[in-house]
């Protein structure tokens, strides 16, 4: 690429966090994500940390206005805040039962990268007097939703964290929750998407996928959002293998933060979380795909479709030599890695969200891992795909990894920041 080209998609990257700004926090794009977006949100920080060092911690400010406090669910972090009233998106506050609260706010969270971004903000920024400033606050509250986390969606102990809902995962319609969730039944009640007027249908989930999701949504409602009931009872619990990286090595990271900025936070129950999650994760191997998988806990089953989320296992320090080769295999097969489903599983369609598309970010965190790792090779082959798409198709919510076209939503904020974070 050009440094002309490379200046003038900086340019765009910058104008895109600044139109989908709201005063405070940024929304992923106009008119389909009209809120605040839990992971979202942690890696558009990312990005205004680039130009903006304030605004890149104000992002976190208000996402932890959304932030429960006290009782069970003490430090849940929701993946919607509802900070303003938009009719664009379907399911709104009054969906999850929570328009009562002060910003209403969804039941369920999401990827927990929070303190994984604000470690790489923190490596970035200039001003470490303010950022130090605003960690002081921040650190103490992403412990919280760390310890959430392990207490709540892992009442057992297992060291493998639950997920409760497809949206929890963060990578909604990844072909790996199908057989989960089609043991959900339907919500029978009437709804209307919103999805749809903003994105053609082929690349966005299907109705039946909705109809369940829907039913989830409701489910928690009326269990009046006990964490000790959903995951005990709830029709969709899966050990997602994402989840489960992400929060092992945000954990990590908040736990060096907080050292070194001489911040206190609870540690034994974080420390005692990582050895847990260490002795767990190779229950996670699938010797068939040659990759971390997923896990059903309904049925006790590893779950074999090959999704991309496995291959974060570097970024969190667990990696399995034997993973290096699938993914090398993954790529030649992508002339756009990384595919988010392998390519020729019969799972994998192009243009379909989660289910084949390449999106930026997870691209990032999978970068990163491998650079740390010492796996130069996989990293910038990645990285060349990454800068390619950027070059050829600009700032969309994601790509089709065959031709590299950009798919769903425009001017997309998580993109935008994966550019500036690469500069
Ligand atoms: C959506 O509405 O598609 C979101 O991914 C759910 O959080």
């Amino acid at each position: 690429m050009t440094p002309e080209r490379a200046a003038e998609l900086t340019r765009q990257a910058q104008a895109t966090l600044r139109a989908n700004d709201r005063g405070g926090y940024t929304v992923p794009t106009a008119g389909l994500y009209p809120f605040q977006w839990d992971w979202d949100a942690a890696v558009t920080a990312l990005g205004w940390i680039a130009f903006d060092e304030l605004r890149a911690w104000e992002e976190f400010r208000w996402l932890l206005k959304g932030q429960w406090n006290g009782g069970a669910q003490d430090g849940f972090i929701p993946h919607i805040v509802f900070h303003q009233r938009a009719d664009s998106y379907f399911p709104g506050p009054g969906e999850w039962g929570l328009e009562h609260l002060s910003p209403p706010t969804s039941s369920i969270s999401q990827p927990p990268l929070h303190a994984t971004m604000l470690r790489w903000m923190w490596q970035r920024a200039s001003d470490k007097a303010a950022a130090t400033g605003r960690l002081r606050e921040l650190l103490p509250a992403i412990a919280r939703h760390n310890a959430w986390w392990y207490r709540t969606r892992d009442p057992q102990n297992t060291g493998l964290v639950m997920s409760v809902h497809p949206w929890e995962t963060g990578r909604d319609n990844a072909p790996a929750w199908d057989a989960p969730l089609a043991r959900v039944p339907r919500a029978t009640r009437p709804y209307r998407r919103r999805d749809t007027d903003h994105v053609d249908g082929r690349q966005r989930p299907t109705q039946d996928f909705y109809d369940r999701v829907v039913y989830l949504m409701d489910f928690m409602r009326e269990a009046n959002f006990d964490p000790v009931v959903i995951a005990h009872d709830g029709p969709f619990r899966v050990v997602d293998a994402a989840i489960v990286f992400i929060l092992h090595r945000a954990t990590r990271d908040l736990l060096a933060l907080a050292d070194e900025l001489s911040i206190t936070i609870d540690r034994p129950p974080l420390v005692a979380a990582l050895a847990r999650a260490e002795a767990a994760v190779p229950r996670l191997w699938s010797e068939s795909l040659g990759l971390f998988a997923n896990l059903d806990l309904v049925n006790g089953q590893l779950i074999e479709q090959p999704v991309h989320g496995g291959f974060l296992s570097w970024y969190a320090g667990v990696a399995s030599a034997a993973q290096a080769a699938t993914l090398s295999a993954w790529l030649a097969q992508a002339p756009f890695g990384v595919p988010s489903t392998r390519i020729g599983a019969a799972s994998f369609e192009r243009h379909r969200y989660w289910r084949g598309p390449v999106w930026q970010h997870m691209n990032l965190l999978i970068e990163a891992g491998l650079r740390e790792a010492g796996e130069a090779a996989l990293a910038d082959s990645i990285q060349a795909s990454s800068i390619a798409l950027f070059e050829r198709s600009g700032f969309h919510e994601y790509y089709d990894p065959i031709d590299g076209s950009g798919l769903g939503g425009t001017q997309f904020s998580w993109t935008a920041a994966s550019w500036l974070f690469r500069q």
